[in-house]
């Protein structure tokens, strides 16, 4: 069985940049021999978190919707690539509530210490950032880098690569900047090869 990536898609439009980058990062994780199930969380349905905390004593959320069974395909992934634009100087509100939404691994983490994520897999699950933002100011991707960071903590899936792109208002369109999208294609590459050991390979035939 391949290694399997999930892909998450935080902007709303299916066809956008966002979209555009993260089509190619997975072209790159197919070629490297994985399994990739794309997520266009817009269109779950879901609910932000409530706080009932039925999480800290159980595996699971007390609230039922389409959160309810990505549970165990966040268990078991081996990898994750996020995509997402720039939106108030952060993650897009119903991304950001997906992610909240995995407070269930944070209390099975840190208040009972019995992570739902096995070694084996602790040991290899890295996260691919790709971000876009329409300004270009310093702190573009603070807010952004800050949570995705944590989210990585809690789902014990870490952050290990990124590409952010600033001043997206200006260029437009990133099929008119191919080295960029070229980039998305080996940054997919090198997360998928180095679950197959095609990284790897490559790099020493170099
Ligand atoms: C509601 C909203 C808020 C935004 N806030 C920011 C922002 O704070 N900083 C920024 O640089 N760009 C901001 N943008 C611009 C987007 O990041 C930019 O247009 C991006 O290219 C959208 O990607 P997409 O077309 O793939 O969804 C915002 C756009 C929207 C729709």
């Amino acid at each position: 069985m391949n290694p399997r990536i999930v892909a998450l898609l935080g902007s709303p439009l299916a066809e956008g940049n966002t979209a555009k980058l993260l089509k190619k990062s997975i072209a790159g994780a197919e070629a490297a021999g994985c399994d990739v199930q794309m997520i266009h969380v817009t269109e779950l349905e879901l609910s932000a978190c409530r706080e009932h905390y039925f999480c800290k004593n159980n595996t699971t959320c007390l609230m039922e919707d389409d959160v309810s069974p990505l549970y165990p395909v966040f268990r078991d992934l081996d990898s994750l690539i996020i995509a997402t634009p720039v939106m108030t100087m952060g993650i897009p509100g119903h991304l950001k509530s997906f992610m909240d939404r995995f407070q269930v691994f944070f209390c099975a983490k840190y208040v009972r210490n019995d992570r739902l994520v096995v070694k084996e897999k602790r040991m290899i699950r890295r996260t691919l950032l790709l971000s876009i933002s329409g300004m270009n100011v310093p702190e573009n991707f603070d807010g952004v880098v800050l949570s995705t960071k944590s989210f990585c903590d809690v789902i014990d899936c870490r952050y290990d690569d990124e590409l952010l792109i600033r001043d997206m208002d200006n260029k437009k369109d990133l099929d008119l900047f191919p080295d960029l999208m070229e980039s998305a294609y080996q940054k997919g590459f090198r997360l998928g090869g180095l679950l197959t050991g095609k990284y790897e390979q490559l790099k020493s035939a170099e």
